[in-house]
């Protein structure tokens, strides 16, 4: 699969995404299974909060999870 995907960025991206977008979703089901507030979103500015978390990383932010336990 290695050379598969170093030859295909499109392929790499389109299953890189899909790989990535479904645990969020999950994620957001447990937070709120566990009777906890999730508010993704999706706008947002990912250039910047890529800058200031994941900067020297080859990773990349896809959603942004506002999480707030009950009061
Ligand atoms: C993947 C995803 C991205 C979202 N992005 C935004 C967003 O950028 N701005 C926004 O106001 N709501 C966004 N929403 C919607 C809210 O986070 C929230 O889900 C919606 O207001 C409905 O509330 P509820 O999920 O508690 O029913 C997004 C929802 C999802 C699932």
């Amino acid at each position: 699969m290695r050379e598969i995907f170093a030859a295909n960025d499109a392929l790499r991206e389109r299953t890189g995404g899909f790989n990535a977008d479904l645990p969020a979703g999950y994620f957001i089901l447990v937070i709120r299974a566990a009777g906890v507030a999730a508010g993704p979103m999706t706008g947002f500015d990912s250039a910047g909060m890529d800058t200031v978390f994941f900067s020297g990383t080859t990773w990349r932010s896809i959603l942004v999870v506002n999480i707030r336990t009950p009061r």
